[in-house]
């Protein structure tokens, strides 16, 4: 099973970025933390980072007949892109949306996700760890 794992913009600065909101593990832990649990799952895993909304439905779009799932946390974008949300239903990849902090407890404005409107799971508030617990859900589900 391959499972695409993508990373909006701002996210190759955790551990710098506001650590109170974001935690103080850093983007090269997060790449740590993929790796150990590809091995642990037993699934391939394939990340793409990008500040650049384009890239990441370019992304998306190459994924189609190549990926088995998606992990998307399309940071700021998922409030806004429905260029993204129209690239998920388009290749209609098993997709898992996840946030590092607790959207739902943050602005108003965070509170709506476009992408989310294609994931048929969300996990949020949950650190790092919620990577690790949506490769696990698609594995499980489909793996
Ligand atoms: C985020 C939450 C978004 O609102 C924010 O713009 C991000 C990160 C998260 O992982 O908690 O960049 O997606």
């Amino acid at each position: 099973m391959k499972i695409l794992v993508i990373n909006g913009p701002n996210l190759n600065m955790l551990g710098v970025r506001e650590p109170g909101i974001y935690g103080s593990r850093s983007f090269a832990d997060l790449l740590r933390l993929l790796d150990e649990t590809a091995r642990s799952e037993g699934v391939e895993v394939e990340q793409f980072q990008s500040n650049h909304e384009g890239d990441l439905v370019d992304k998306i779009q190459w994924a189609w007949g190549k990926v088995d799932g998606i992990v998307i946390n399309p940071a700021a974008y998922t409030h806004t892109s429905v260029a993204i949300l129209d690239a998920l239903k388009a290749v209609s990849i098993p997709a898992v949306e996840v946030h590092i902090s607790d959207v739902d407890a943050r602005e108003p404005f965070r509170q709506i996700s476009y992408a989310g409107m294609a994931c048929e799971k969300t996990i949020k508030g949950r650190g790092l760890e919620g990577y690790r617990e949506a490769i696990a859900y698609l594995k499980e589900r489909y793996g």
